[in-house]
């Protein structure tokens, strides 16, 4: 099946070629692109060629393995940068904040085609979620300037309760640490790294694991669109980068999306536990629960893209399916067929959903915990479920899965899809109350009065409850969040801002006199916080 799978090179259309070997050295700390001449790390693509007679990796470009020191200059321009909160980026007017911002989008933007196949090439993510990943981020951006100015409107006013007249506006908190996930390195990291930048906070951004290269093109576009040291950019290992800033107690923002025992190490780390805020994005494990009087075609259909859209990386994808043991024989055959027609292939090709995996290592991972099923009465129950070609693993759909697997309660974050028969729904209650994760579950049925039950018992349990639909993030309005290890904050276009800043409140008594000073500011213009203005 998988034999055939890499192409060989002459095979490879030439717009997706990567013609040149892209040796990044710059990196970005108080406006300059310094240039590393250190060791560097050497980024392999998922996708290898065959060469006729084997598959050979492809290692694309290089990055910088920065170290402590460069880390910490980096550090030392973005506190210099916020300077306490009296730097020129923190006390900037938001309307020049958000024209910065504008400008940096409109520059993004051009660099669509370059990013988009970078990202082909270093995650695997097909041409369609490229793109789409690339879109959504300027949505996104855009979405937060309107949010931004929203914020601002509903803020251009007074309140009066009790003899003091206040204004109330949303200031930033300082330094922010930004760091994003491999499977959505641009748009995730963008969706911390944009709102805290907008709020008036200066920051370190370290890029993901993998999916590093294409912010090449865009390290210029930050250098020319923010003051020198508002944005600084650094790479490497994490230990080596990330401990180091957070031990020195400057960093006040900590944004990341990964695991939860990553985040717990690098929290840790900071001095004065009390002046940090965090923003975390984490592990889950998004049960399916569907009902006996499912419609088993829309089931399906959801369960198959939940679980297996970008070979089941991401934190929303679908990661185990509870089935009613009266359909599970319907939902499986049905489930299976849906797998079967899963286009495998390197990311440029049409239609292609299944595709090599980024991660070193992950294929071994995956057979040991199919294996591990296997070892306790699970079957792959697909055709040439849990196959592997180097970096391809072809979905495996493990069956009957129960409490003693692995694949119960780890987060396998790729395409193996556990399915658990069930009598009792008390079985499916008992499972979400006990996991260690709450993000999302869907439920498939027909039946109101059930489907009505089983929200009130797990309302709790999650940050949200998709009814008759996969899990997912969007649209970007919503509230984005998770219950346990799987969380902790909310994000949203709107929450983000609120997430990097902390309302500020301008009071004074009502007198004749105080009003007269307060009217006074208002109308010269004697202040960018205590305005009336409005920013259309
Ligand atoms: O990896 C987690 C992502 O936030 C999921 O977003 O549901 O839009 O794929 P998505």
């Amino acid at each position: 099946m998988l034999k055939n799978i890499f192409p060989l090179v002459a095979e490879i259309p030439t717009e997706w070629q990567l013609n040149d070997f892209i040796e990044q050295r710059a990196y970005l700390v108080n406006g300059e692109l310094r240039i590393w001449d250190g060791p560097m790390n050497e980024v392999v693509s998922p996708v290898s060629t065959n060469t006729g007679n084997s598959i050979e990796k492809n290692i694309i470009g290089t990055t910088p393995l920065l170290t402590q020191k460069e880390s910490l200059e980096a550090l030392d321009a973005a506190v210099a940068a916020y300077s306490n909160g009296t730097g020129e980026w923190p006390t900037m007017s938001i309307a020049k904040r958000i024209a910065h911002v504008e400008q940096f989008l409109v520059e993004m933007k051009k660099q669509r085609s370059t990013v988009v196949k970078l990202l082909m090439w270093e995650i695997g993510k097909n041409l369609p979620d490229s793109e789409k990943e690339f879109d959504r981020t300027c949505i996104y951006i855009e979405d937060t300037i309107k949010g931004l100015k929203n914020l601002d409107r509903r803020n251009s006013k007074f309140e009066n309760e009790e003899g003091v007249i206040a204004q109330v506006r949303r200031v930033p908190l300082g330094v922010a640490l930004c760091m994003g996930p491999y499977n959505y390195p641009l748009n995730e990291t963008f969706t911390t790294l944009i709102p805290a930048l907008i709020m008036g906070n200066t920051v370190v951004f370290k890029p993901a694991k993998y999916g590093v290269l294409f912010i090449k093109p865009l390290l210029s576009v930050f250098q020319n669109c923010f003051p020198k040291g508002v944005i600084n950019i650094i790479y490497g290992k994490g230990r080596e980068t990330v401990g180091a800033l957070m031990e020195t107690g400057k960093i006040d923002v900590f944004a990341f999306i990964g695991t939860n025992k990553g985040a717990s190490d690098i929290k840790k780390l900071h001095p004065k536990p009390n002046r940090l805020r965090s923003v975390l994005g984490l592990d889950a494990k998004n049960p399916a629960i569907v009902l006996p009087d499912a419609d088993l075609e829309t089931a399906v259909s959801e369960c198959v893209a939940g679980s297996l859209s970008y070979n089941g990386q991401r934190c929303t994808a679908l990661k185990i399916i509870f089935v009613q043991e009266q359909v599970v024989d319907s939902f499986i055959k049905k489930f299976t067929e849906g797998v079967a027609k899963l286009k495998c292939g390197m990311p440029w090709e049409k239609d292609v959903k299944i595709t090599p995996l980024p991660e070193p290592g992950k294929t071994d991972y995956l057979k040991e915990l199919v294996n591990n099923a296997k070892q306790f009465g699970a079957s792959v129950i697909n055709e040439n479920g849990g196959e592997v070609n180097d970096t391809f693993f072809y979905p495996a759909v493990l069956y009957p899965v129960n409490a003693q697997m692995r694949l119960y309660t780890e987060e396998q974050f790729g395409p193996v899809v556990p399915i658990v028969s069930y009598k009792n729904i008390e079985e499916v209650i008992d499972y979400v109350v006990q996991s260690n994760f709450g993000q999302q579950l869907s439920i498939f049925g027909t039946n109101p009065k059930l489907i009505g039950h089983l929200i009130d018992e797990l309302a709790n349990q999650v940050g949200r409850i998709n009814i008759n639909a996969q899990c997912q993030r969007g649209p970007d309005t919503y509230p984005f969040n998770g219950r346990k290890d799987s969380a902790e904050g909310t994000l949203s276009v709107d929450d983000a801002l609120r997430a990097f800043s902390i309302r500020m409140l301008i009071s004074t008594k009502d007198t004749v006199a105080n009003k007269n000073i307060v009217q006074t500011i208002v109308r010269e213009h004697q202040s960018n916080y205590l305005r009336l203005d409005y920013i259309f």
